[in-house]
Parts: C-alpha cells; structure tokens; sequence
C-alpha cells in the first residue's frame, strides 16, 4: 500500500474523558472524538444518565446539568469500557450504580481493582443481582495501590483519578496504569480544574477540589491505530505517511517492528513506514505501557506469519486473546499456542478464505493478513472492528487496498 493516511483520535482516550464530563454541571468540548460504534454508545448512555450531548464532525458538546446515578442495564452490559461511568458518578453524586460489565471473548475482565480503589476514597461498595452499586457520604483522599496480577488496571486508575478529583484532601494512586491514555484523562481533568500530577508515572497524586468547570480539549491520536495501519504497510510492502500519529506513544512497537525488518521515521508531526527488504521473526510479550501493548499483539501476529522463521508472542495482560489465531490457520499461518504463548512458524504464503471475526483486534489482524493473503479473504462479523476503528475500510482503499464492505443481507 502506498500514501497517506490520517490517523483518527482515540478511542481508549476518549471514552473515560466523555464519562469526566458527568464531573461538572457546565458544557465540555471534545476534539477529535473517533466515530465508532463504542463512543455512538457512550453518547447514548451520558444521554441515559441525563447529559445533553452533541456529536458531530468529530466534535462532542457534553452538558451533564442535571443527572442520575443509575446506567441502563442493557446500554452497559453491551460495552465493556462504560464501567468508566462508575468514578464520574461517584464523584458528583456520591453514588453510583451500574450494571456488572460481563466478560468478554478476551478474558474475564473482573473490576476487583476498580472497587477496591473506589472503596479506599471512602465508597460502600455492594454487588448484588448483577449491579454494583457504590455510594459515599463523603469522600476523602486516600493512599491506595493500584496493581493487579498482570500489572496496573488502565480503566481502574481511570476511575479512581475521576472520583478523587473531588474528594477532600490528597489521593496517591501507586501501581497506577502509565498508559498515554490515562495521561489524556488526567490533562482533561486538569482542564477542568482538577490537580494532578504524576500521571503517565506508576505513583499519581490527586488533591481534591470542591468543583469543576466546563472545559476544551483534543483527544491524542489513537496509537492502537497508528500501530495497525504500521503493521499493514509492512505486511504488504507498502510505504505509507501517517499523519497525526505521535511516535513518541509507540516506542515498543516501532522497536519492535524495525527488528522484524519494518522500518519506521518520523518526519514532524507525521511517521513514514516501509520495509527494509525481507521480513525477520522476533519474540514479543505484552505487557503493560511502556511495554508492547496487548492491543497490538494480535495485528503484530498476521506480520509474523509472514516473516521466515519462528517467532514466539506470549500474552501477559489477558488470558486468552489469541483467538485469531483458528482464523489465521484457515488463511495457510503455522501456530500452535502453548499456555500463554503462540510460536509462529512464518513464511509460508497465506492464501485468501472466508474466516470470522471474534473481537475487535482480531479483526484488524484478520483483515491485515487478508491484504497480504493471495485471493481474496472474506471476514465475518466486522461489528467488531467497527468498535474500535474508524472508516477502516475506506483509509485502506485509499492506500490502494483491494477491499470492500459488504451490507449484512
Ligand atoms: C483498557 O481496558 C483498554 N480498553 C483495553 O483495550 C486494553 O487492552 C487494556 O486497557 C489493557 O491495556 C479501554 O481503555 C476502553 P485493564 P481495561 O483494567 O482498563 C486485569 C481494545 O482493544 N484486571 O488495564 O479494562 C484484567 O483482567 C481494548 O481497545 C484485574 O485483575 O483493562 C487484565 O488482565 C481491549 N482487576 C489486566 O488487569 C481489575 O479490577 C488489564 O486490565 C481490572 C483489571
């Protein structure tokens, strides 16, 4: 593929900062919000809560004046990512009660983490019928560690930092997530008149305020998509410029990628990918930032396939991601999985099939081995990529991409 993309805002940063704009009474601007069907859902349950909301060209206007505790059930039950809701609401009502998110295909997802933290600024905390409900008289700062077994919880430091923003006095967050996500969280926060400091680091430390105000902000780029699109290029030998991708968010993979023989420039705001001749295997575990995302893996393993050689990725962050893995085999890749790692053996061509999506990144791994597959690959069940990737099809048909969407009947 050759040409130029521009890279979308981001959707892990944007879904916690729409729920911080349940802290105050007054309107937020967002910038840069991507158009998926997971920020379509936030917006429908800010609007189930009570907030006026606004969303149009990539621009949200949030007014949350007067709101409710309660989420519906059937809204937070289809999307994972909205148990951000629970600190935000905590924080302005002191109370909190949403639907239990259930797993999903990549793990069990539990909130232990979340709760406890929520607990420790002060919340009673009760699970009961499928709902958690916390409610607090009062708030206070408070020390808290954060870390879980496989490292930090992103959407649990989320959770706290917002709740915290409002509680009397100093809250320490050690073992917080460092992802570039949470750092956008916190710069929005402070935006509103929040004061925290640390975030991007494992220890952050929030001071509480009585209120917040309204505020302006543009969400980072989403550095899952620029690894994507990075991925894509190198599988197909393409060269591409990405425009608005932060190389700074992606050292591990760019690293890593320049390893398998994928090289990566910056070039001002903008990177520039392209192959430096064959492709090599290499080992890859995840873990958590500044480590090699669990987001990327599954993308990174379609480019592995085609690397001569053998390559072990060994997943740390979720107990089972590597359901791409069947629908890789069926396009021609040699993987076998041993406990929480899959050895790739790479280099045999991969023939184009039909295969099925089974959750959001898998779908961008199956959709990049179908680029590079002779014949044509028909993925199935592509709601999962619309979650988390916006106009996919269309940014690669830009790069001259052979591919098409084809309407459910
Ligand atoms: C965020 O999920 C992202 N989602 C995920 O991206 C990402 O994979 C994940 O962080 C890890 O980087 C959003 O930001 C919306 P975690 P989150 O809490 O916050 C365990 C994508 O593809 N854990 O950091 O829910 C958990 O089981 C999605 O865009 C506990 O044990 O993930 C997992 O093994 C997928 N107890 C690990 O920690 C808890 O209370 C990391 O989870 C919370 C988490």
């Amino acid at each position: 593929m050759h040409g130029e993309v521009t890279i979308s805002g981001s959707k892990n940063a944007a879904l916690p900062i729409m729920a911080a704009t349940l802290l105050t009474d007054e309107p937020c601007v967002i910038r840069r919000v991507p158009d998926l069907s997971d920020t379509r859902f936030m917006v429908q349950i800010l609007e189930s809560l009570g907030a006026s909301v606004k969303f149009e060209d990539g621009t949200l206007t949030v007014r949350a004046k007067k709101i409710r505790g309660y989420a519906d059930y059937e809204l937070v039950r289809k999307m994972r990512g909205s148990i951000c809701i629970a600190g935000p609401l905590l924080g302005r009502l002191r109370k909190a009660r949403i639907s239990l998110p259930g797993g999903c295909i990549i793990g069990a997802r539990p909130i232990n983490l979340h709760l406890k933290g929520l607990a420790a600024l002060g919340a009673k905390v009760e699970i009961e019928g499928g709902y958690v409900t916390a409610t607090a008289k009062k708030l206070n700062g408070a020390v808290m560690f954060l870390g879980g077994r496989s490292g930090s919880t992103v959407l649990g430091t989320a959770n706290v930092m917002m709740a915290a923003t409002l509680a009397e006095g100093v809250t320490i967050i050690e073992s917080a997530a460092c992802e570039p996500e949470v750092v956008d969280l916190a710069n929005f926060l402070n935006a509103m008149g929040a004061n925290i400091s640390g975030a991007g680091s494992p220890t952050i430390t929030i001071t509480g305020v009585e209120k917040l105000h309204g505020a302006e902000h543009e969400v980072i780029p989403d550095r899952i998509e620029v690894a994507t699109f990075l991925i894509a290029a190198g599988a197909t030998n393409g060269e591409v410029t990405l425009c608005g991708a932060r190389a700074d968010h992606l050292r591990a993979v760019i690293d890593k990628l320049s390893e398998a023989g994928v090289s990566v420039e910056r070039s001002g705001a903008n990177m520039i990918v392209r192959r430096k001749g064959k492709l090599k295997p290499v080992d890859i575990t995840t873990l958590p930032y500044s480590g090699f995302p669990t987001d990327v893996q599954a993308q990174m393993m379609s480019l592995l396939a085609l690397a001569p050689g053998i390559s072990i990725i060994t997943e740390r962050i979720f107990e089972s991601r590597f359901m791409h893995v069947s629908e890789l085999a069926r396009l021609g890749a040699e993987i076998e999985i041993e406990g929480p790692s899959a050895i790739v053996k790479g280099g045999r061509p991969l023939s184009g099939a039909p295969v099925m999506a089974s959750d959001l990144r898998a779908s961008a791994a199956l959709v990049i081995a179908g680029l590079a597959a002779k014949g044509a690959t028909q993925v199935n069940r592509i709601y999962h990529l619309d979650r988390g990737y916006e106009k996919m099809d269309a940014k690669l048909r830009k790069l001259g991409a052979r591919i098409q969407r084809i309407e459910e009947k």
